[in-house]
């Protein structure tokens, strides 16, 4: 069994508290949230169809099913970590360290994200990831909002269809970064 602690705390979300184990991403669900357990299969599928996907210039976790924790059943992941190893930051927490990189960094995820076409559902300020290589550049990872609860999944079926939705989707995104600028 996997033993969890603050130590390893990375940040949460309405629905899952996450927390790292060497390379791994241990994701739990918030207690009474497992019965959104189901949303988890959609979002797996998604990944998988993503991984298969050559030349992406996203980075999309990998899935490596359930384990034993003293905190519950946990769903695994890759992690996202900087060449410097450590955690790499949601978008939100990059733009507070260095604000003046917004738009630009806000228009590289804008043109990432329709490039690769993933199918998403919740596009915001912490599902989205900037990580750092040794180089110096930022690479664009998408941790969460895969996948759609539709029984013919046209937009998995089109990418056109995919992009669209990035597009609507995205103003979520906009009205977040609105938002903390006004707020800084
Ligand atoms: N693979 C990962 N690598 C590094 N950090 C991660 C990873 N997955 C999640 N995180 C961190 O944990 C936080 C919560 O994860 P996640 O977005 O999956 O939870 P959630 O409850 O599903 O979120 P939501 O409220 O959007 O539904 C993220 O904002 C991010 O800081
Ligand atoms: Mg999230």
């Amino acid at each position: 069994m996997i033993i969890l602690n603050s130590d390893n705390y990375i940040g949460k979300g309405k629905l899952r508290r996450c927390y790292f184990n060497e390379d791994q991403c241990i994701k739990i669900f918030h207690e009474g949230e497992d019965v959104r357990v189901h949303t988890i299969w959609k979002e797996i599928r998604e990944l998988k169809r993503m991984a298969r996907k050559k030349n992406l210039n996203l980075i999309i976790p990998k899935y490596h099913g359930t384990k034993e924790t003293n905190l519950g059943e946990g769903h695994v992941f890759d992690l996202v970590r900087d060449a410097d190893g450590t955690v790499s930051p949601t978008f939100k927490s990059y733009i507070t360290q260095f604000p003046e990189q917004v738009q630009l960094l806000r228009d590289k995820v804008y043109a990432s994200l329709m490039r690769a076409a993933p199918v998403l559902y919740d596009i915001t300020l912490e599902n989205i990831l900037l990580q750092t290589n040794a180089q110096a550049e930022k690479h664009i990872a998408v941790i969460d909002g895969f996948g759609e609860d539709t029984f013919i999944r046209i937009n998995t079926m089109v990418p056109f269809l995919a992009r669209k939705k990035i597009k609507r989707k995205f103003k979520k995104f906009d009205r977040q970064l609105a938002q903390f600028i006004e707020t800084r």
